[in-house]
């Protein structure tokens, strides 16, 4: 097994997802691929409706509780569709004829607010438009509809790189959040929150599975015509058994969960995404070579997004970058430049190596 971490970890792979599970879970998955827990079946030629499986969903539930400090009056869901298939299940649950407000702060929410448009009527509460998408007004600016049914925010935009610095506060009016690139990265309260959603392939396993964290209060909200799969009362009722479950992206987001409580939880893990981030912004504003143009308090800890002072250079950098073991790096089509993207699977050593090569590139270029 070691065989393998040696030769195939030289590389450090920075991809934005689906993207770097720690070592040991792949090694566990590999162990368990063709025998899991002594069944000599593989997890996936397991039935979703046996004791063995339903353990594993239920244990993934316990763990997150745990780790994310998830309390009782809130249901944990394990969905289909990823994290867009959620910009369709909120309005479709919680809309009801009524006005939702939603917060712009870019690709991610666009596509969200897109979305929820086909369902009703949608209020831009605040846009970062006017700052090139890289930082929002404060709340206090918002134009916020007192008799909203939902307030929806996009917590981490990872193509920009650009992460809410506080929660918003709506009063009784439920916050629905993607947390799709920033789920167990950082703390959190989740009791500031009506639902939280994501697409597992970034922090939490691999792609194929989506969890939904949703208070009580908001089931048994869907409109008529809203699909049963989507139905979040319905998939609360079946223990998300509405159709056959992803048994094993579920099961690779167990693992995950477990690494996170054994490396010593989400705040450890935060201390060390911050510490990351912090050694790449560092070298970025040391520098005039490299721009990075998020307001820095709105700076994502996990997808540092930067451009080369000369565009013409950005090609030689990733290019130079991949001969020297730094793959991914190349920024979204939509923003271009260059992402560094280091979420919790990521140990320090992915910034501190990136920030060698920076050094090394501005100083041969520069
Ligand atoms: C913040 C955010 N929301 C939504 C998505 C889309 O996720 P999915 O492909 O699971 O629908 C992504 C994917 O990168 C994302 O980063």
């Amino acid at each position: 097994m070691n065989n393998h971490r040696n030769h195939y970890r030289q590389i450090f792979n920075y991809s934005a997802g689906p993207s770097l599970l720690p070592d040991t879970v792949l090694e566990q998955i590999e162990r368990d691929l063709w025998d899991w827990n002594g069944t000599k079946s593989s997890i996936m030629e397991i039935g979703h409706r046996t004791d063995l499986f339903i353990d594993i969903l239920n244990e993934t539930k316990d763990i997150l509780r745990k780790i994310m400090g998830i309390p009782n009056n809130y249901h944990i869901l394990f969905l289909h569709g990823g994290a867009r298939g959620q910009f369709a299940a909120v309005p479709l649950n919680l809309l009801n004829n009524k006005q939702a407000d939603y917060i712009n702060s870019g690709y991610w929410s666009k596509l969200a607010i897109d979305e929820a448009k086909k369902y009703g009527k949608i209020n831009i509460a605040c846009s970062g438009e006017k700052y090139n998408f890289n930082k929002l007004d404060e709340q206090n600016k918002w134009n916020l509809n007192p008799n909203a049914s939902y307030v929806h925010m996009t917590y981490n935009e990872t193509i920009k790189g650009v992460e809410y610095p506080f929660i918003p506060d709506t009063g009784d009016i439920p916050l629905v959040v993607d947390t799709t690139s920033n789920i167990l990265s950082k703390e959190i309260d989740v009791t500031k929150f009506g639902i939280i959603y994501a697409g597992a392939q970034k922090n939490l396993g691999i792609a194929g599975v989506t969890i939904v964290i949703i208070r009580d209060d908001l089931l048994k909200k869907a409109n008529n015509h809203c699909p049963s799969i989507l139905d979040y009362s319905h998939q609360a009722k079946v223990n998300s058994f509405g159709n056959t479950p992803s048994t094993f992206p579920i099961y690779v987001s167990n693992l995950v969960a477990k690494w996170v409580d054994s490396v010593g939880g989400v705040a450890k893990i935060q201390k060390n995404n911050q510490t990351k981030a912090k050694k790449v912004y560092d070298c970025i504003d040391s520098s005039e070579f490299y721009i990075n143009h998020v307001d820095k308090s709105w700076r994502s800890m996990v997808n540092v997004h930067f451009y080369v002072h000369d565009s013409k250079l950005e090609n030689v950098f990733l290019e130079e970058a991949y001969k020297a073991n730094l793959y991914y790096l190349k920024g979204h089509a939509s923003s271009k430049g260059i992402r560094a993207n280091m979420y919790n699977a990521a140990p320090i050593e992915y910034a501190t190596k990136l920030v060698e090569f920076m050094t090394y590139f501005e100083n041969k270029y520069g």
